[in-house]
Parts: structure tokens; C-alpha cells; sequence
């Protein structure tokens, strides 16, 4: 099982971290661009709206997905799930969404 994850804080990547070690399986970052906090925030505020990303194609039908929760939109995932999921590559995503500080 591929363990997909994108984190601004660090945050969503120790989730993945712990899911990998419990149940196994290959993290994958979803790179995207270093904005800064304030820009992030805005463009939270978009629904539906995707920016650049830069990952691996899962290669299974199943993917596990670890992400921070904004607002209304993180962008960066978005993009990956209308690349992926909405396109029926892949066909089961189980979410896994990070509100609060974890440490
Ligand atoms: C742009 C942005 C928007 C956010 N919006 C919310 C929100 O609407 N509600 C909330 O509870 N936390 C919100 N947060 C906090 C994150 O969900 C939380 O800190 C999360 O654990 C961060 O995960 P990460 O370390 O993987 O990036 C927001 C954080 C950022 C950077």
C-alpha cells in the first residue's frame, strides 16, 4: 500500500510515518511550492483550485492519503486527486486529515 502524504508543517508526514510503521507500506511525498503561511491561507480560501505538484504515480488501485486540513482547499491535493482519483487510476483513497498540532 502506498502511503501518500503532503505537509506544510510536518505534521501529515509523522501520521504517514506511524501508518507506515504500523501496517507497512511505501510513504510518497506530493511535493508542491514553498510558499509562505499568509499566501498558503488565501489561496486556501479557493475551492477547487490546484497548483503544481510533483510525486510519484501510485502504481496500486489503493492509496492511503495523509493531509493537513485548510479552510476550504489545500490546493496541492487537489491536484492529486484530480490526477489520480478523479480519473479513476486509482480506486479506493482512504483520507486521512490532520487538524491540530499532533506533538
Ligand atoms: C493554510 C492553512 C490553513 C489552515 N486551515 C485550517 C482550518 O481551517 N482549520 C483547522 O483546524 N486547521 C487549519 N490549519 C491548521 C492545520 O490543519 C494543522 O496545523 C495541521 O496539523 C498541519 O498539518 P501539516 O503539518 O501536515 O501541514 C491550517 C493550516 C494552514 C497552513
Amino acid at each position: 500500500m502506498e502511503i501518500y502524504y503532503y505537509t506544510f508543517t510536518g505534521n501529515s508526514r509523522r501520521i504517514a510515518e506511524i501508518l507506515a510503521s504500523e501496517f507497512g507500506g511505501e510513504m510518497r511525498e506530493i511535493k508542491s511550492y514553498k510558499l509562505p503561511y499568509i499566501i498558503w491561507l488565501i489561496l486556501s480560501f479557493i475551492p477547487f483550485l490546484g497548483v503544481k505538484i510533483d510525486t510519484q504515480p501510485p502504481s496500486g488501485s489503493e492509496i492511503v492519503l495523509c493531509f493537513p486540513k485548510w479552510t476550504l482547499n489545500c490546493p496541492p491535493v487537489t491536484t492529486f486527486l484530480r490526477r489520480y482519483a478523479e480519473s479513476r487510476k486509482i480506486k479506493m483513497v482512504t483520507l486521512v486529515p490532520t487538524k491540530s498540532n499532533i506533538n
